[in-house]
């Protein structure tokens, strides 16, 4: 009985899997029970591993979100936008969509910055982590805590005041932040 459950489920899915039938296009929208499983599965992936992250105590610290915002424009206004910034032609054609994460966001701090640092398989939200170091990173989180705070002047001013530009970031996370070279 149960071989036979079991059976009938293993061909449903080879029929599934081989026949094409389901629309992997980024234009047409999952299926609910398709949207809910991918959602659950991403919620909870990241829950569990963002658990034991510490988070600086700093984060609040003015010069971390103003270098923060500079990094954001930078890097991840294309797609999640920014106060008062049209869609991008990349923020239009994603799917699933980049949330507008002015709107703010449901995660912690811990939780966006595993995020931010791994990326997300299948979505186009890149593994940030692979080319930016945890220092820089957090610097992000940072401003993403104050992203949903701000007015589009506001929002301006920090990018410009940010302490160092994206490329200063790099160069110095290249150097080592102690100023010897990395190995
Ligand atoms: C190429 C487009 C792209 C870029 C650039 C990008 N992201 Fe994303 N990001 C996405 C997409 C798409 C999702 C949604 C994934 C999903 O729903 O499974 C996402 C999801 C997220 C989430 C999870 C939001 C939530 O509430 O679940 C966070 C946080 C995030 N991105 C932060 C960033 C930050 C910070 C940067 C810049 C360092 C960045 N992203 C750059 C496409 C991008």
């Amino acid at each position: 009985m149960v071989a036979a459950a079991l059976l009938v489920v293993v061909v449903a899915t080879a029929l599934v899997v081989y026949t094409g039938i389901y629309n992997v296009a980024a234009d047409a929208p999952h299926t609910q029970p398709v949207f809910w499983l991918m959602t659950t599965v991403r919620e909870r992936s990241i829950a569990v591993r963002a658990a034991d992250i510490v988070v600086p105590g700093d984060l609040a610290d003015s010069k971390r979100v103003a270098s923060g915002a500079a990094q954001y424009a930078e890097m991840c206004s294309s797609c999640h936008l920014a106060p008062d910034m049209k869609r991008t032609e990349i923020s239009r054609g994603l799917y699933p969509r980049a949330p507008e994460l002015r709107r703010g966001s449901r995660l912690t701090a811990a939780e966006e910055f595993w995020v931010v640092k791994h990326g997300l398989k299948m979505s186009g939200m890149p593994a940030w982590g692979v080319t930016h170091d945890d220092e820089l990173l957090w610097s992000v989180v940072a401003f993403l805590r104050k992203l949903p705070e701000l007015t589009a002047d506001q929002y301006q001013q920090l990018v410009k005041s940010a302490p160092k530009t994206h490329d200063e970031m790099m160069q110095e996370m290249d150097e080592g932040h102690d100023g010897q070279p990395h190995q």
